[in-house]
């Protein structure tokens, strides 16, 4: 008898642990099962997307659980990625392409789930982003970049008519250019050089090839094209700020911006290591692309999306007619600097 009690006594106990147990469980579901989104960076090592990487982190704290990918630059390892994401149930995905023509692949393994998708960053064509209802696009108009670069270039020129060494009338330039069929790449090479003839001043194209984005290449092409055309190059023009800091790492083991030896060199993006260059006169000016707004905007969309919401619920954000949001630029020298170092401390 007394054995049989303490058995009941034992499986008592058993029995409230257990029921212990998956009460505890009831509790903690809400958490296990967060909201998941599943995010990719085509390369962890860019300077700018680390500043977009962060935003998207930050505003999604607290709100959803993000599967955050490195793609390497790697488009196969990338759609690896997003089918691996998919079947852990993502909510949504926010996706920077590593090669935007590579929306199709994506846009289809997320149409087969369902999936809503906000691309960002590098956009995808027109015809791509009308193939699927569940997409969306968060950048920038990247004509206006080149634009408002091209304003800067015309008008420091004629603010210094020593920069023209020859004394041709003309700029002779070099063009570090992004990565090629990348929107933004394309469309800052064509508007800068294309808003300086605009404004009345003839240009000599003396080099222009790709840097792919990156410091280290546009200071071997710099390298190159010092060896190549010496104090013939009267200005160098980069589509973004990695690259323009590259050219001066160059032109300073030149012997540039010591004394009255100046080349003038712009950029886009207005990182805080550019901005640093322009304090000390060493870059004429940047355009300001806001990693923080694009990051946050991304993690607004995607947000919306996962929980079933009108995409633009609770924002204060606009599609234009390709679903898009397009965060503004803006010129960037030592007189508004300011502006863009709050952008970048947020
Ligand atoms: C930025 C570049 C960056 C690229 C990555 C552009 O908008 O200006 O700095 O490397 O995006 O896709
Ligand atoms: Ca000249």
């Amino acid at each position: 008898m007394k054995k049989l009690v303490s058995v009941l006594l034992v499986l008592s106990l058993m029995f409230t642990l257990v029921a212990c147990n998956s009460a505890e469980k009831a509790t903690s579901e809400p958490e296990e099962e967060s909201l998941k989104i599943g995010v990719t960076i085509y390369k962890f090592d860019d300077n700018f997307m680390s500043f977009v990487r962060r935003a998207v982190e930050k505003n999604a704290e607290g709100k959803a659980e993000l599967i955050l990918n490195d793609s390497q630059n790697d488009q196969a390892k990338q759609n690896d990625q997003v089918e691996m994401m998919l079947s852990k149930g993502v909510k949504s995905l926010a996706i920077n392409l590593v090669d935007p023509q590579a929306a199709p692949t994506i846009i289809a393994k997320a149409k087969e789930e369902g999936t809503p998708v906000v691309f960002f960053n590098k956009e995808p064509s027109a015809e791509d982003m009308a193939s699927y209802e569940k997409c969306w696009y968060v950048g920038t108009t990247s004509s206006e970049s080149g634009i408002i670069q091209g304003k800067l270039i015309a008008d420091s020129w004629k603010n210094h008519p020593e920069w023209d060494k020859n004394r041709d009338g003309k700029i002779q330039y070099v063009l570090l250019k992004g990565e090629p069929g990348h929107p933004d790449a394309e469309a800052r090479t064509k508007y800068s050089v294309e808003t300086v003839v605009s404004e009345g001043i003839q240009v000599d194209e003396l080099e222009l090839q790709t840097g792919m984005w990156d410091s280290v290449k546009a200071k071997e092409l710099m390298d190159a094209w010092f060896a190549k055309h010496g104090d013939s190059i009267e200005f160098v023009i980069a589509n973004n700020d990695a690259m323009a800091l590259g050219a001066v790492n160059s032109l300073k083991a030149e012997g540039y911006f010591k004394e009255d030896k100046i080349m003038p060199v712009v950029g886009v993006d207005a990182i805080p290591d550019a901005l640093t260059q322009i304090e000390a006169g060493t870059l004429v000016g940047s355009v300001l692309n806001d990693a923080a707004n694009q990051g946050k905007a991304t993690v607004d969309l995607a947000l919306n999306v996962a929980e079933g919401k009108d995409v633009l619920d609770g924002t204060e954000w606009k599609l234009d007619d390709k679903k898009s949001v397009r965060v503004p630029y803006l010129p960037i020298t030592n007189d508004n600097i300011q502006i863009a170092k709050d952008c970048y401390a947020e």
